[in-house]
């Protein structure tokens, strides 16, 4: 196939990208999502400071604007995110304990149920492990219990029966990492005990401090093995030129081996519209033309 979600959707998968907003009114922009993708992730407009931004007063519209376009598109969409230390109203960021147990618990089952049956995965719960140590990271939600994730999960199965439920996090790409091995843990405690997890989402946001590790494969193969989906959700890639060319290819080879990967969204769509200050980590340049990135993830999906 010629484009990325049609080559992924030939395998069973698909091709994602994070979508702004405010970018669904340039043509460039538009053009390359509406040809190549047929996945999308609200870069900020589903966190919990963009749909709670008072508490009990949701604000829906600019993730409208991305959920619409996507649907109209035929394009499945990654509900990002539910729960996470980061990215909190104020109002969230002052509680603590109990009542911010029960408002975190209503902020999932208000925006699950507000969106019931349009989206394909919900990423849960983000980026609660620390980064080293293998532990849980320190947070006001964590301080709540440390039942909180799978408070979560309940509630979000509960809201949007539906949908499958994802844990996301960053640096768990290395098979070796104390955080992959706190992820893979937790994981395989809530399929033993029940706890509804469907997916793991590995953001791979790869730089010189977090490189593509050679056992990524291992990675993906061994979350699958617990009996979720794995899917790649926040992908983005530094340096340039055909050395980074070539991490991409490798990235989506390791995905196509493991039947349990299913999916791969790259976190933006041009150069200028990466969250990296700098840098050149996507697979379009900042004139929407298609680099050497894209041409190896392309021949290898
Ligand atoms: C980033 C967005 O890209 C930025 O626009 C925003 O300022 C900060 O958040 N991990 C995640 C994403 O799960 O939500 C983050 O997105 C990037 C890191």
């Amino acid at each position: 196939a010629t484009t990325l979600g049609a080559s992924a959707a030939a395998t069973g998968r698909y091709f994602g990208t994070a979508v702004a907003a405010n970018k669904l009114s340039d043509s460039t922009y538009v053009g390359i999502l509406n040809r190549e993708f047929n996945s999308v992730t609200a870069e900020n407009e589903m966190k919990i400071d963009a749909t709670e931004p008072q508490q009990n007063q949701f604000s829906f519209a600019n993730a409208d604007r991305i959920v619409n376009h996507a649907i109209a598109q035929g394009m499945k969409v990654r509900g990002h995110t539910l729960a996470w230390h980061s990215q909190q109203p104020g109002w969230m960021q002052s509680m603590e304990g109990t009542a911010l147990r029960s408002a975190m618990l209503n902020h999932v089952t208000r925006v699950a149920t507000y969106y019931r049956g349009k989206i394909d995965s919900w990423d849960v719960v983000n980026e609660a492990y620390a980064d080293s140590g293998g532990g849980r990271r320190d947070s006001n939600l964590q301080r709540t219990g440390n039942d909180w994730i799978e408070a979560a999960f309940r509630a979000a199965r509960a809201a949007d029966p539906g949908a499958k439920l994802c844990y996301n996090d960053y640096n768990i790409d290395n098979w070796t990492w104390a955080k992959t091995q706190g992820v893979y843990t937790m994981v395989r405690d809530f399929k033993a005990r029940g706890v509804p997890i469907d997916c793991v989402g590995l953001q791979s946001h790869f730089n010189s401090g977090s490189p593509y590790p050679s056992n990524y494969r291992t990675t993906l193969e061994s979350f699958a093995a617990l009996g979720v989906d794995v899917q790649i959700t926040e992908l983005d890639i530094e340096g340039s030129g055909q050395s980074q060319a070539t991490t991409y290819a490798n990235v989506v080879r390791d995905c196509l081996a493991v039947a349990r990967c299913n999916g791969i969204t790259v976190w933006g769509i041009r150069d200028t519209d990466s969250w990296r200050a700098s840098g050149t980590p996507l697979l379009f340049d900042g004139s929407g033309n298609k680099k050497a990135a894209y041409t190896a993830t392309l021949d290898a999906l």
